[in-house]
């Protein structure tokens, strides 16, 4: 470079120079003010720099007097396109801007988002966050409605469950009454049966409302899961023994598992009456244990010729018995049905432990499988 050309550059970067930091202040110093001045003040920074610059290097006699007419004539001309262009783009900007402004309002007043991805690629970020936050509310609020309406099912299911054995109750007190029993006893091993099963099913509505209110004492310690087992198993075997379903499966040696000794028991018990309940005679029930990388794993399989798909996602549910099960009458003996609330319990336990159940279709019936973290 010659001695000319770096005189050259470094009087234009000090004049130029200046005036960026100068305009720079300005600017930032308007940073509240809109989108449209900001690209206007920029536009005007980078024409009076040119301005300087020229200005400064005919002072220093590189420029005759007449080229700085027309420099200045043709940085007068760009120095208006320019304007106009950053009027422009500001404008533009500006408008981009106010559309979201609009949009995330009219998001607040409806709760949906529409998205209209226009404008530079920080607005449609911007926007596809909105449209992201907007999907989120509406799951959220389809899972409050979902909650809503089952605990409203909730409630006339139970007081359903609840009206049918009071009505053959009070119907078998006033025969006894009367005078009108003519098997005082029968009458009295019936009534004890429903009082049972009333009694039941208060207690599960009560541990629910405490596993649901986060309140449930749990006293995880280390369990054999192989004794859970053999307990369940021999708490069940009279009623499988009744209904001729054969009982198998087997746990592996020595698994331990830490969890609540009570609350892992209802959960085997819960698991094993309901796959009884619902094996046909000389079916088999198959319950296994063993222990998996993630902790212990256990299930339950049975023969109840499997499950329909839209079943299979309410089984959990609250309340839910599907939808032949809630058969009214006092006395049928649906030996071991609850009010819908064994699987509800099942769940809330075994997540509260922070494990996962779920129930898959597994010929020829159907499998529940516990995971529980070691
Ligand atoms: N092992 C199973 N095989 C087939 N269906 C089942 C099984 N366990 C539960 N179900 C279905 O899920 C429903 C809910 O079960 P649960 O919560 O234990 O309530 P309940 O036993 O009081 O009916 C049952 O009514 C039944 O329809
Ligand atoms: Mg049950």
């Amino acid at each position: 470079m010659t001695h000319d050309q770096v005189v050259i550059v470094l009087t234009t970067a000090a004049w130029s120079g200046g005036v960026g930091l100068v305009g720079g202040l300005v600017v930032w110093m308007a940073r509240r003010a809109s989108v449209r001045w900001l690209t206007v003040g920029v536009a005007t920074v980078a024409i009076l720099a040119v301005v300087a610059g020229t200005l400064a290097t005919a002072h220093a006699m590189f420029i005759s007097s007449h080229d700085v007419g027309v420099i200045g004539l043709v940085a007068a001309v760009a120095g208006v396109v320019a304007l106009a262009f950053a009027l422009a783009v500001g404008g533009a900007l500006a408008r981009w801007s106010r559309r979201l402004r609009d949009e995330a309002r009219r998001f607040g007043e409806s709760g949906e988002f529409a998205n209209d991805a226009s404008g530079p690629a920080e607005f449609a970020a911007l926007s596809e966050e909105l449209r992201n936050t907007s999907e989120r509310l509406a799951q959220s609020r389809s899972r409050e409605l979902a909650l809503e309406q089952s605990r409203r099912e909730l409630v006339s299911w139970v007081s359903h469950d609840l009206r049918t054995p009071l009505a053959g109750l009070r119907a078998m007190t006033e025969a006894l009454e009367d005078g009108l029993a003519d098997d005082p006893t029968r009458y009295h091993a019936m009534m004890r049966t429903e009082v049972d099963r009333m009694v039941r099913m208060v207690d599960d509505l009560f541990e629910l409302s405490r596993i649901h209110a986060g309140v449930m004492r749990l006293s995880p310690q280390p369990c054999a899961l192989g004794d859970v087992v053999s307990e369940a198993l021999a708490g069940a075997d009279s009623v499988a023994r009744a209904r001729g379903v054969r009982l198998g499966g087997e746990v592996e040696e020595d698994v331990l598992v830490t969890a609540d000794p009570a609350g892992l028991s209802r959960v085997v018990s819960n698991l094993l009456m309901n796959a009884i309940r619902h094996t046909p005679a000389d079916g088999v029930v198959e319950i296994r244990g063993r222990a998996v990388p993630a902790g212990v794993e256990l299930s339950v399989t049975d023969a109840c010729g499997g499950m329909r798909e839209e079943d299979i996602s309410r089984v959990f549910d609250v309340g839910w018995q599907g939808s032949a099960a809630r058969t009214p009458g006092p006395f049928d003996s649906r030996d071991g049905a609850g009010a819908g609330l064994g699987l509800a319990i099942v769940k809330g336990i075994v997540e509260a432990h922070l494990g996962h159940v779920a129930v898959t279709n597994h010929d020829p019936g159907c499998r529940f499988l516990v995971t529980l973290p070691g």
